[in-house]
């Protein structure tokens, strides 16, 4: 893996632009090589901040959303309009607010029995991406070191034949679809964002301890061949704001 790149931002939105910016290069990147720009979105709150500056002028104007495809690192086991659903999260906030044909779009059918929906889900990912990765992966860090619905002292942490498991989490008492660190590892890229004082005793941990990715899984995530960014606002950095 190269060296990851760690790199501050005084804020949140700060770091939510930062991001998009990036996204779109890496979109222009993937469309010019090969006609297409796979990326991996993420759950949770972060990324909001993140979609809306993809959703308005310029950067709205500046990707082929035509030739960008749409999938999810991990999903929770809830129909898509539930309020829990990042799919839900995703169209509100990003996907209904560009002009991304609906094909494009491979969601997570999490109103399906977990096994099943990670095995229709896994075939997908292997339909498409064969022995390959995505273009791009985008995660987020809770405060425990979790990262997708790689939550530490899970089953998913020790797979290592399928692009996605269904993944029980005993402490949130539910299933979850996500996909798996060797996958995620295939990625050209990885974009990890992280904001919020709360995970700045994490962030120490992971970047200074010993490797423990059985207690902190976003240890796991260093993609093969591709770059590694790691995308902090003050706070989460441990820095006085
Ligand atoms: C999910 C996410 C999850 C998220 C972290 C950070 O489905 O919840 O994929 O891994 O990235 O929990 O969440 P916040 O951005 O809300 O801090």
């Amino acid at each position: 893996m190269l060296t990851p790149e760690i790199k501050v931002l005084p804020t949140p939105d700060a770091l939510a632009q930062e991001a998009a910016e990036r996204f779109a290069m890496h979109a222009r990147i993937a469309i010019e090589q090969t006609g297409r720009f796979s990326v991996a979105l993420s759950g949770g709150s972060t990324p909001k901040a993140l979609h809306k500056c993809l959703a308005a002028k310029p950067l709205r104007d500046q990707i082929d959303w035509t030739r960008v495809q749409i999938f999810f690192g991990d999903e929770r086991c809830v129909p898509p309009d539930h309020a829990d659903s990042n799919y839900r999260m995703a169209r509100e906030t990003l996907l209904s607010q560009v002009p991304i044909p609906g094909d494009n779009i491979y969601r997570v059918r999490g109103e399906i029995e977990p096994a099943d929906a990670a095995q229709e889900y896994g075939q997908l990912l292997k339909e498409k991406f064969a022995d390959g990765g995505l273009d791009l992966v985008l995660l987020g860090m809770g405060p425990d070191g979790h990262t997708a619905s790689l939550f530490p002292h899970t089953a998913a942490l020790t797979e290592s034949k399928h692009r996605c498991v269904a993944n029980h989490v005993e402490k949130l008492n539910a299933w979850r679809i996500t996909m798996t660190a060797p996958f995620i590892n295939r990625a050209a890229a990885v974009m990890l964002l992280v904001a919020g004082a709360d995970k700045a005793r994490r962030l120490e941990s992971v970047f200074h301890s010993e490797p423990n990715p059985q207690e902190q899984p976003v240890q796991m995530i260093a993609p093969g061949s591709g770059k590694l960014a790691w995308l902090l606002d003050a706070a989460a950095a441990g820095m006085e704001v």
